[in-house]
């Protein structure tokens, strides 16, 4: 049977603009945000309001979160007044956050043992992909489910691929997060030449960019670091928090990721500025401040 009615759990930078792009392609949708004041111009856009997590997920036969890490995941997901409490026997959860694939299995159990299926399904492409419904969506779980829920994802992403089991979705995206923090850095060593070498570094990026070392860092970020536009389309905190993961991971499996570790210590040297909540173009004053 066709999903029709859709809750959304979480409404910032990313949780927003998806939940919009669900009530754009016309699914019925119900959201919860902790401070209920993110909730208005979803109301506006014709959305329900709900009172809890759990409240949400009793309204909708597939409900999504988007919050911030493992913790928050599990109070939304089984806490006192989480999903768990209010999903219907065949219903679906789909947690859209970045966290720990332990956490996206364990949650996962607890769900099961209600008949309720969860999905991890983590998400690439920033503000600008949640925005453009363009996002990268990485999913693990039932493959079944999945199929099931695909309009769903179609209404958030272009590319959507289930990549395993249950906790592989996390897994991938934190392989994404190391391929992306390795890009940041390959942008902020670029600009820095660049500029050194008295070479205009918007230049160098227009360039640069439309060759075989573009990225998505170097065409949507760069150009924000070279114009000192520092406002986050993704916090430094949470991409540490991301890289913390990585690195659990690293430890974890014994794979050695030395680049990865060597970002992590950078983004830490403008965490230690007290600009953690600056975005992730931040890392090229870290590299700037090298050469003061
Ligand atoms: N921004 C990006 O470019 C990007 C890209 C890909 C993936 N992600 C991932 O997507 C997730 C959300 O990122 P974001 O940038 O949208 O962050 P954000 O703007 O800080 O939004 C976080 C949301 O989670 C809610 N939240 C956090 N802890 C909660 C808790 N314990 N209980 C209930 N609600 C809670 C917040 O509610 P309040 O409004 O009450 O604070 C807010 O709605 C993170 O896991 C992030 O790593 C982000």
């Amino acid at each position: 049977m066709a999903i029709t009615r859709v809750g959304f759990i979480g409404l910032g930078i990313m949780g927003a603009p998806m939940a919009a792009n669900l009530i754009e392609a016309g699914f019925e949708v119900t959201v919860w945000n902790r401070s209920p004041s993110r909730t208005e111009p979803l109301v506006k856009a014709g959305a329900k309001r709900a009172e809890s997590p759990a409240a949400v997920a009793a309204a909708c036969e597939v409900t999504l979160s988007c919050v911030t890490n493992s913790g928050d995941v599990e109070e939304v997901a089984i806490g006192p007044e989480g999903v768990i409490h209010g999903a219907a026997a065949g219903s679906v959860y789909i947690d859209c956050s970045t966290i720990s694939p332990e956490t996206a299995r364990r949650v996962a159990e607890q769900l099961a043992r209600k008949n309720v299926a969860m999905l991890d399904a983590p998400v690439s492409g920033g503000d600008i992909g949640a925005k453009a419904g363009t996002l990268a969506i990485m999913v693990g779980g039932d493959a079944a489910v999945f199929e099931r829920c695909r309009p769903v994802f179609e209404a958030l992403g272009k590319t959507v691929v289930h990549v395993g089991p249950s906790g592989a979705g996390q897994v991938v995206k934190l392989c994404n997060q190391i391929a992306g923090g390795l890009n940041l850095l390959a942008a902020a060593e670029a600009i820095q030449l660049a500029r050194r070498s008295n070479i205009d570094p918007a230049k160098m990026l227009e360039v640069v960019s439309a060759g075989a070392a573009g990225s998505w860092m170097l065409s949507n970020l760069a150009p924000k670091a070279i114009s000192g536009d520092y406002a986050p389309g993704f916090m430094v905190d949470l991409m540490q928090k991301d890289l913390r993961l990585v690195l659990d991971a690293a430890n974890e499996t014994h794979t050695p990721l030395p680049g990865t570790a060597l970002v992590s210590q950078l983004f830490q040297s403008i965490q230690a500025e007290g600009r953690g909540t600056d975005g992730t173009q931040a890392i090229v004053d870290a590299i700037e401040k090298l050469t003061r």
